[in-house]
C-alpha cells in the first residue's frame, strides 16, 4: 500500500481515500463516486477496527463479504483496495492512541465510551499508510466526521476531509451495514427514525423553537412503533455537538435507537 501510494505521489497523481469496514452499500459507493471525481486515483480500505467496538458490541458479528465487496469496488472503478489484518494495524508493542477531549463527550460517545478514540486512532493510522490528498466520510456518522475533521486539524495532518450526504432507502431508512440484521417487522419500525426527523424538521419550519418540545414529539413517534428503545435523541450545535435548548439557527438533530438488537443512528439538520 505504501509503495503504491508513494509511486503515485512521485508521478504527481492525487489520491482520494474512502475508509470503510466493508459490507459495502450505496452509502459507501456514493463516497467512492465523489472520491473519483476529486482525485486521479481512488483507494478504499476494508478493516473492521476492533478498537472502536466496546466489549458488549457486535465486533464478532459484524457482517463480512469480501468477495462481494471486491466485486463492488471493481465496478465502482476503485484503483486499490487495502485490506490489512489486525496484526498489521495493531502490531504487538504498539502504544500510541489518539484521544479527543470534548467531541466524544456527546451523542454516541456517551453510550459508546472509547469508540471515537478508536476511530480517531485507526483513521490516523490508515491516513499515515495510504497518504491520500483527500479522504471522504459520510454525514450518516456525523459525530465521526466532526471528530475526524478536528483531529486532522489538531494534528496538522494536512489532508482535505470531504463529507457526503446520507444515502437512504426509498422509505427513508439510512443505509447501514447493520440493517441486514433487522427482521422484517423491525425493518418497518426502523423507518420511524427518518419519519421522526422529517416531522421535527417540519416543526422547526413551522416555527417551533423549543428543543425539548421537538425531542419529546420525536420520542413519542419512535416509541409508538414496536421493538424500539431510545438510546438518545438530541438537538445540538453542529460544530461543538453541545445541546441546544432554543432553535434559533441551523442545528443538528441526531439519534440512536435500538430496533431489536441493532442500534441504528440517523441525523438531520433543522433550519428555522
Ligand atoms: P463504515 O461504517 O463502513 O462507514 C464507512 C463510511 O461510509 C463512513 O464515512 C460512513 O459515514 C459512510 N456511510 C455509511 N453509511 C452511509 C450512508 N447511508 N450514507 C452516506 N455515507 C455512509 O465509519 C466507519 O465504517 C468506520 O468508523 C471507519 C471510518 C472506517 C473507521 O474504522
Amino acid at each position: 500500500m505504501r509503495r503504491f501510494s508513494s509511486d503515485l505521489r512521485r508521478s504527481g497523481k492525487t489520491i482520494a481515500f474512502v475508509p470503510t469496514m466493508g459490507f459495502l452499500h450505496q452509502g459507501h459507493l456514493s463516497l467512492m463516486e465523489k472520491g473519483k471525481s476529486l482525485a486521479a486515483r481512488l483507494v478504499v480500505s476494508i478493516f473492521v477496527n476492533p478498537t472502536q467496538f466496546g466489549p458488549n458490541e457486535d465486533l464478532a458479528a459484524y457482517p463480512k463479504d469480501e468477495a462481494r465487496d471486491l466485486d463492488m469496488t471493481q465496478k465502482a472503478g476503485v484503483d486499490a483496495v487495502f485490506i490489512p489484518d489486525v496484526q498489521q494495524i495493531y502490531p504487538s508493542g504498539c502504544q500510541t492512541v489518539v484521544l479527543l477531549k470534548f467531541l466524544p463527550g456527546h451523542l454516541c460517545g456517551l453510550s459508546r465510551p472509547g469508540h471515537f478514540n478508536g476511530v480517531a486512532t485507526v483513521v490516523t493510522k490508515l491516513l499515515g499508510i495510504v497518504r491520500p490528498h483527500t479522504a471522504l466520510f459520510g454525514e450518516k456518522d456525523f459525530q465521526q466526521l466532526a471528530v475526524i475533521r478536528q483531529m486532522v486539524k489538531d494534528l496538522e495532518i494536512g489532508i482535505d476531509i470531504v463529507a457526503a450526504p446520507i444515502v437512504r432507502e426509498a422509505d427513508g431508512l439510512a443505509m447501514s451495514s447493520r440493517n441486514m440484521y433487522l427482521t422484517s417487522d423491525q425493518r418497518k419500525s426502523a423507518t420511524s427514525l427518518y419519519r421522526a426527523l422529517t416531522a421535527s424538521r417540519q416543526m422547526v419550519k413551522n416555527g417551533e423553537t423549543s428543543a425539548e418540545v421537538i425531542i419529546r414529539s420525536a420520542a413519542a413517534r419512535i416509541s409508538a412503533v414496536p421493538e424500539t428503545i431510545i438510546d438518545y435523541i438530541a438537538i445540538c450545535d453542529p460544530q461543538t455537538l453541545e445541546d441546544v435548548a432554543v432553535v434559533s439557527g441551523p442545528v443538528l438533530m441526531a439519534m440512536a435507537i435500538m430496533v431489536g438488537k441493532p442500534r441504528l443512528i440517523d441525523n438531520m439538520m433543522l433550519t428555522p
